[in-house]
């Protein structure tokens, strides 16, 4: 699939049938985390892989939109050094945080590419901290649950149209 079908094509999907992800898949999806662009290319992120059920379903417990969570094969949690002290004028506009943002999606783009079905869900900080040993240093900027989904609908959400979301040359509408 061609990466701007790959984009028009993804959506959150909530439900999994019981199938495995292979550990090569896995790694092809990571891959597309590592490989995604940060300021300065800082790379401040790290990325858990939770695919023990017990320990999904205690973070599922404190997400509140997550209740689909347990029906994952996977669960990548994405965090953030914060900030990454090479540059103050990058860390003063937060800049750090959107590399985050911009791993997450990468690898949401590849699992819809290789045939996953995935869905962006945000953590309790504090919970997934202290499930995970995440160090106060991090930032937590979500997850991806993933896994193989259970029906091949495509439920592609409704979005604004171009003339509501764009302006030119000046913020407008
Ligand atoms: C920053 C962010 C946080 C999100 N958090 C959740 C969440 O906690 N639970 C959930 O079910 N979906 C979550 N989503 C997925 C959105 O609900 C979804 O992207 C939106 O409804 C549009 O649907 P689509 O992804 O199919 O285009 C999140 C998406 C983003 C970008």
């Amino acid at each position: 699939m061609d990466a701007l079908q790959t984009i028009l094509n993804r959506h959150s999907v909530r439900d999994w049938s019981d199938k495995d992800v292979p550990a090569d898949i896995l790694s092809q999806i990571l891959e597309a985390g590592r490989r995604s662009p940060s300021p300065l290319n800082s790379q401040p992120w790290h990325f858990i892989v939770v695919q023990n059920q017990d320990t999904i379903e205690k973070l599922m417990g404190y997400a509140k939109h997550g209740s689909f969570l347990s029906r994952a094969a996977a669960v990548i949690v994405v965090t953030i050094e914060k900030p990454v002290e090479i540059d103050k004028w990058l860390d003063e506009h937060e800049q750090y945080l959107f590399s985050g943002a911009a791993a997450l999606y990468n690898m949401w783009l590849a699992s819809s590419a290789l045939g996953l079905g995935s869905c962006w869900v945000t953590m309790d900080e504090q919970k997934t901290e202290e499930i995970l040993s995440i160090p106060s240093s991090q930032k937590i900027i979500g997850s991806l649950a993933t896994g193989y989904p259970k029906t091949d609908v495509l439920h592609i959400a409704p979005k604004k149209t171009l003339e509501e979301v764009v302006s030119y040359e000046k913020y407008g509408h």
